[in-house]
């Protein structure tokens, strides 16, 4: 009953795709933005904000902040400045670097389908919620990183603001390993990330992996990993489906955290052998983190990122029983489908059972977890569906890019479990420190980038698919509220978020060029060569003649 249903409404899913609530706030060629684009804001490029607690990663003061031309020019106590230059009171509240969002899927093809954010709602969305730049993950063509880099540099041309680029690696020979220079060389890429799983499509073995590690470490760029075991993860959904479990529940039951422990040991590992920097990606359980703490606490360079949904959420969702319905506006008609509720939440790794947040919560104020990433990746609710009858079939991922600032604020900083300034470094300054864009990124100095977001703390936030601007009809953090609202953003010098009105422009993003050998990279040689000498070895053997 409820399969047939669903293949009628996905007749209208097309339909449905259209940026229908998302475009009264854009300009009007936000409805089909493409290369045209339409004017960029003729709003003054001059700005003071005044006042306001001005919030480093490194200190904090009350001070003005003068803009121009995009950038920050000075920041200091009582600046005066002439008639043409738009002033904002930040009296009471806090001046901070906008948001890095170190993990995103916009535009992605995923599991036979397409996220439904893409370059243009994906971003316009995290202008909304303080973020000013993220780094997506270029998927290879058919193995090709060039063909891939391509693609995605057509998807970006309608970017309303600044982003870069990792690339993933989903096969392994020497044209990829050709490519992977070109790339550093070339195209300002420096980090490259590994799957672990997708057993069929995308994993690699440890031998690949090392290889990919090696020329990693070659070229000064970072290797990044998902880690989960993927042939137990295929073993683990075999199993489930054998025992009938086919729901969402299924998702988190075949791939138990120990799973994403046991890869995640293994990489790390692996990555000390060959004595490279590693970023791991998405860390969302108690297993993982711990194996990032030993590591980090032996010496090793690890990087663990946790996301907003592993700090957050917990897997209780995935067994909610209910299915909620929800309405379509589609052209003529007005149809409704039953989707179960619980389908938004499947992501991989999943969302672990409660607990697992607050211990990543801990790691991330104690600092053996390092930065916040969302891994955004949006799909509707009718694209959720395809997995009606089989968890595994349901697109992974969530949304996060636009709450991402304001969750972890209220998380971390309103609980009070860190600084203001450890808010800016992990929402921020360490994304722009590892993958080498500091201080032009992540900073409130003169000559930075005027990518700023003003915060009130004593104003509150709500969450809701009915507020936000993406394109989906769902949102993981549905009737979420908390302290500490973005008032103002600034991207590019551009107020771009005032008053809840946002005015984002397609084509105003800038690609941002990430060059190799950031400061994860400092020491690596002295290291190999202390190793060198230290191994004594080959022994010099004379053979007795008899
Ligand atoms: C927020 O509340 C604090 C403490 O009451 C106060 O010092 C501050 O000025 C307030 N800020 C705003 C913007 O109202
Ligand atoms: C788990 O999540 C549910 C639903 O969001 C929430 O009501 C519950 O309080 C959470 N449990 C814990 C222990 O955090
Ligand atoms: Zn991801």
């Amino acid at each position: 009953m409820i399969t047939q249903l669903l293949i009628l409404v996905n007749l209208f899913a097309t339909f449905s795709l259209l940026p229908a609530t998302a475009t009264n706030q854009f300009c009007e060629a936000g409805i089909d933005y493409g290369e045209s684009g339409c004017q960029i804001s003729s709003s003054s490029s001059k700005i003071l904000i005044k006042g306001g607690t001005v919030v480093n990663s490194h200190h904090q003061e009350v001070a003005d902040v003068y803009v121009e031309d995009g950038l920050i020019i000075a920041v200091q106590p009582n600046i005066k400045v002439g008639d043409d230059v738009i002033v904002l009171d930040a009296t009471g509240k806090y001046v901070m670097p906008g948001g890095i969002d170190p993990h995103t899927h916009l535009d992605m093809e995923f599991m036979g389908t397409q996220t439904i954010d893409d370059f243009f709602s994906g971003q316009a969305a995290a202008l909304a919620g303080g973020t000013t730049m993220h780094i997506d993950f270029v998927i290879p063509v058919d193995g090709s990183l060039t063909a891939g880099l391509k693609l995605y540099k057509q998807k970006a041309q309608k970017s309303c603001m600044d982003y870069g680029f990792h690339m993933a690696i989903t096969k392994w020979d020497e044209v990829v390993s050709k490519e992977m220079d070109l790339m550093v060389k070339e195209e300002g890429i420096n980090s490259f990330k590994f799957f672990m799983l997708y057993k069929g499509s995308f994993m690699i073995n440890d031998e690949l992996l090392i290889e990919g590690f090696k020329k990693c470490k070659s070229l000064g760029a970072l290797p990044m990993v998902h880690a989960e075991n993927g042939d137990a993860v295929f073993e683990g959904q075999k199993r489930m489906i054998e025992l009938g479990i086919t729901g969402p529940e299924g998702h988190a039951l075949s791939r138990p955290p120990l799973l994403e422990g046991e890869a995640t040991a293994r990489a790390i590992r692996l990555a000390r052998f060959v004595n490279t920097p590693l970023y791991v990606v998405h860390v969302m359980s108690i297993d993982a983190m711990e194996e990032v703490a030993k590591a980090r606490k032996s010496g090793q360079r690890v990087i663990g990122e946790p996301v907003v949904s592993g700090l957050i959420l917990n897997d209780s969702v995935l067994w909610d029983p209910d299915f909620s319905i929800a309405s379509k506006h589609v052209p003529l008609v007005i149809c409704f489908i039953f989707v179960p509720s619980n389908y938004q939440y499947v992501m991989s790794p999943p969302i672990r059972a409660a607990g697992h947040a607050k211990a990543l919560q801990g790691a991330l104020s104690s600092g053996v977890l390092q930065l916040v990433g969302t891994d955004h990746c949006t799909f509707s609710s009718t694209q959720k569906a395809f997995g009606i009858d089989d968890f595994r079939k349901i697109p992974n991922g969530v949304n996060g890019l636009e709450e991402r600032m304001h969750l972890v604020w209220d998380t971390m900083v309103e609980s009070g479990q860190i600084s203001a300034s450890d808010y800016v470094r992990i929402t921020s300054t360490e994304c722009a420190k590892i993958f080498n864009i500091y201080p032009r990124k992540g900073a409130i100095l003169p000559g930075s980038d005027a990518d700023i977001i003003i915060l009130n703390p004593n104003a509150s936030f709500t969450i809701s698919a009915k507020l936000h601007q993406y394109r989906t009809d769902t949102n993981v953090y549905e009737g979420v509220t908390g302290k500490g609202k973005v008032e103002v953003t600034i991207a590019g010098g551009k107020i771009v978020w005032k008053n809840g009105e946002l005015k984002a422009f397609p084509g105003s993003g800038k690609y941002v060029e990430m060059p190799p050998f950031s400061y994860v990279f400092d020491g690596i040689e002295k290291a190999d060569s202390n190793y060198l000498s230290s191994l004594q070895a080959p022994v010099k053997r004379s053979r007795s003649s008899t």
